[in-house]
C-alpha cells in the first residue's frame, strides 16, 4: 500500500502538472493569439450573419472583393480585395486578422498608402470578430488553412 504521505505527493504532482499544462496552453494561445476556429459551426454560423451584417458591403456577399482589388482608387486607397482565397487575407496571422478588423487597416498600411478599412473597436466585441474570422476561414479549401495556419505573428505586416 502507498503511505499517506506518497498519495499526498502523488496528488500534488498530478494538480501542478495540471496547472503548469493549462497555463501553458493558455499562454501559448495568447502569444500566438490563434482563434476563430473554422471547424466550429455554431461559430461559423454566428460569423456568417455578422459578415453579412458589416463586411458584405466592401468584401462581397460571397466573399469575392471589390472589382480591380489590385488596381489602387484615384484618392490612394485600395477596393476591399477578397476574403476568400483568391485574396490574400490568408497571408496573415490569427492575431493580425484580427487587429486588421479591430482598428482598422492604417495600422498596417505601408507609407503611402491610405485604407479603406475601417475599425470595428466600436462595433464588434472580440468574439465577434473572432466569429467573422472562424466563418472566413471555413471557406478556405484546406490546403489554404493549413498555410495560414504557419503564418507566425510577425508575417505579413503589410496590407498591400
Ligand atoms: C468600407 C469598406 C470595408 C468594410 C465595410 C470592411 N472592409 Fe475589410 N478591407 C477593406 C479594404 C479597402 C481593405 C484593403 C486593405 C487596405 O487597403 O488597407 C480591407 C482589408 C481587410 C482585411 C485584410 C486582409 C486583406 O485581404 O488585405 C481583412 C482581414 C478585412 N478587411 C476584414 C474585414 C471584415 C471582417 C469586415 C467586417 C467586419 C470588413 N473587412 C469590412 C474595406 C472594407
Amino acid at each position: 500500500m502507498l503511505s499517506d504521505r506518497a498519495v499526498t505527493w502523488i496528488v500534488f504532482a498530478a494538480v501542478l502538472y495540471l496547472v503548469l499544462f493549462v497555463g501553458g496552453v493558455g499562454l501559448i494561445a495568447m502569444v500566438s493569439g490563434a482563434g476563430g476556429d473554422p471547424d466550429d459551426p455554431v461559430l461559423v454560423a454566428r460569423g456568417a450573419v455578422l459578415y453579412g451584417e458589416h463586411c458584405a458591403a466592401c468584401h462581397g456577399t460571397n466573399l469575392e472583393g471589390q472589382p480591380n482589388w489590385e488596381t489602387r482608387n484615384a484618392d490612394g486607397t485600395f477596393p476591399a480585395p477578397p476574403a476568400d482565397e483568391t485574396g490574400h487575407a490568408w497571408e496573415h496571422s490569427d492575431r493580425q486578422l484580427f487587429e486588421v478588423v479591430r482598428f482598422g487597416g492604417g495600422r498596417f498600411s505601408r507609407p503611402g498608402v491610405k485604407s479603406a478599412m475601417p475599425s470595428f473597436a466600436d462595433e464588434l466585441e472580440s468574439a465577434d470578430i473572432w466569429a467573422i474570422l472562424a466563418f472566413i476561414k471555413s471557406r478556405w479549401p484546406e490546403e489554404v488553412r493549413k498555410e495560414q495556419r504557419t503564418r507566425g505573428l510577425f508575417s505579413g505586416p503589410h496590407l498591400h
